[in-house]
């Protein structure tokens, strides 16, 4: 079983627009499938599930749009923060927050506050998140100790810059999905997915179903997992 699944939830604009429907009505179905996973993650015994809500690059959609998505993090937050509370469902949101409502970021804060203690599962939510954007964030961090005399450049190693990233403290995903069928990383966990095994699938997010996962998590069982090493080391670790 995978300990992190990290998904882009990519096909909600199609979704309603095979239905005749505007693009915000499969943003608005793509909540069932993001209920399942969760519910799916916490009862499978999977530590932490990584979900690409909104990137750095998604503010240049039409305004509209980008309004109604904000709406619905908040309505959804608003409604479904008791009940992930009382799973044990810990919720964090990565990315930079700064361009969000203050209604929105104070939401999100409460929401992180809530549910801190919680051990089941851990929900990452990456809004206005980018790979790049966090890379960056990570390598400033790093520059501002070194300026200030408590790093040394050459004292900097991959572990330096890891920690200062959004996932730190947290083992790289094992599983990444992407829905919709698109073959690409699209800015997410760039540093964190080096190792990562990559599953894409034809279904577009608001149909991801519980079987559609188990593919998903079957795919992951047949893979060997070899970070490098030769397939008789692997098997020998
Ligand atoms: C990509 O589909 C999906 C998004 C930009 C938004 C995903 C958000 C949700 C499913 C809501 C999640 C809410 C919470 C609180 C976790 P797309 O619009 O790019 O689809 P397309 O490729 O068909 O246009």
């Amino acid at each position: 079983m995978p300990r992190h699944i990290a998904i882009i939830m990519d096909g909600n604009g199609r979704w309603a627009q095979k239905r005749g429907q505007m693009r915000h009505a499969g943003h608005k179905a793509g909540l069932g499938p993001v209920r399942m996973a969760v519910e799916a993650c916490a009862e499978l015994g999977v530590e932490v599930l990584t979900l690409f809500a909104f990137s750095s690059e998604n503010w240049q959609r039409p305004i509209e749009e980008v309004g109604r998505l904000m709406d619905l993090f908040m309505e959804a937050l608003e409604r479904e923060a008791a009940e992930l509370n009382a799973k044990g469902v810990r919720v964090r949101f990565i990315g930079d927050r700064r361009s969000l409502s203050v209604r929105l970021q104070t939401r999100l804060n409460e929401t992180e506050d809530l549910t801190r203690a919680n051990q089941k599962l851990q929900l990452l939510i990456a809004v206005g998140y980018g790979g790049r954007w966090d890379i960056t964030e990570a390598a400033r961090a790093v520059a501002r100790r070194c300026a200030s005399g408590a790093l040394q450049a050459d004292e900097i190693d991959e572990a330096t810059l890891q920690e200062e990233l959004a996932l730190s403290g947290l083992q790289d995903p094992d599983l990444f999905i992407r829905t919709g069928g698109e073959q690409r990383i699209s800015n997410f966990l760039l540093w964190n997915l080096a190792y990562t095994e990559l599953y894409f699938c034809d279904t577009l997010w608001p149909d991801f179903d519980r079987a559609e996962l188990d593919r998903a998590l079957a795919f992951f069982t047949g893979r060997q997992r070899r970070f490098g090493l030769t397939d008789a080391q692997a098997v020998a670790r």
